[in-house]
């Protein structure tokens, strides 16, 4: 029988399928920056994968799972890495809300053909500057997560707490997130991530 996955290479997976989302936001933002047309749509439903699968799920097990077992493991929270990580979640959750409202406020209108200084090209260039903050503080926040904090997590965690933190991961999938949620948000990234490669000019 193979070992199962360590809770860290878990997580680790979720955020590969995070990056395809923020490559397509990143794509988004440029086009619409160049004032190309664009779906305040698209904004809105990466704001759903964010809502749903990056706070909804991911951090939900970083947050109520692996940072408990760390801080029970003796990984100080003051001051450390578990405080900053959590610091990050928080702006990363102000930056979509920030995207997802502007989002709205341009739905309906042709975002894309606005006359600058008018109030559509301010929710047009909220959206471009709180999609592009968004991809900025995630890319670099999973960099911080791969590079530092889960090698320490891979130490610190005896073989029982991973157990553990594995069940608990389930907890989260089954009770949190519900069936078919994981297939759900696959298929929204999948999605975001075909509509981006038809934005993309050629
Ligand atoms: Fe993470």
């Amino acid at each position: 029988m193979t070992d199962p996955a360590s809770p860290t290479d878990i997580l680790m997976q979720e955020h590969r399928l995070i990056e395809h989302v923020l490559d397509a936001l990143e794509t988004a933002a440029d086009q619409m920056e160049r004032r190309q047309a664009v779906r305040p749509g698209f904004f809105l439903d990466a704001a759903d994968f964010i809502a749903g699968f990056a706070d909804g799920c991911h951090h939900r097990k970083e947050e109520g799972v692996l940072f408990g077992a760390l801080r029970d493991s003796g990984m100080p929270v003051a001051g450390g890495p578990i405080e900053l990580m959590l610091d990050e979640h928080e702006q990363g959750r102000r930056l979509a809300r920030g995207m997802r409202d502007a989002a709205r406020r341009l739905e309906g209108s042709d975002a894309a053909r606005q006359p600058e200084g008018s109030d559509d090209d301010a929710d047009r260039r909220s959206l471009i500057t709180n999609a592009r903050g968004y991809v900025a503080l995630l890319r670099e926040h999973i960099i911080k997560e791969d590079e530092m904090l889960f090698p320490m997590a891979d130490e610190l965690l005896s073989a029982e707490r991973q157990d553990q933190v594995r069940q608990g991961f389930e907890r989260v999938e089954r009770d949190d997130m519900g069936a078919g949620a994981a297939e759900k948000f696959q298929a929204l990234a999948d999605k975001l991530g075909r509509e981006a490669n038809a934005l993309r000019p050629t």
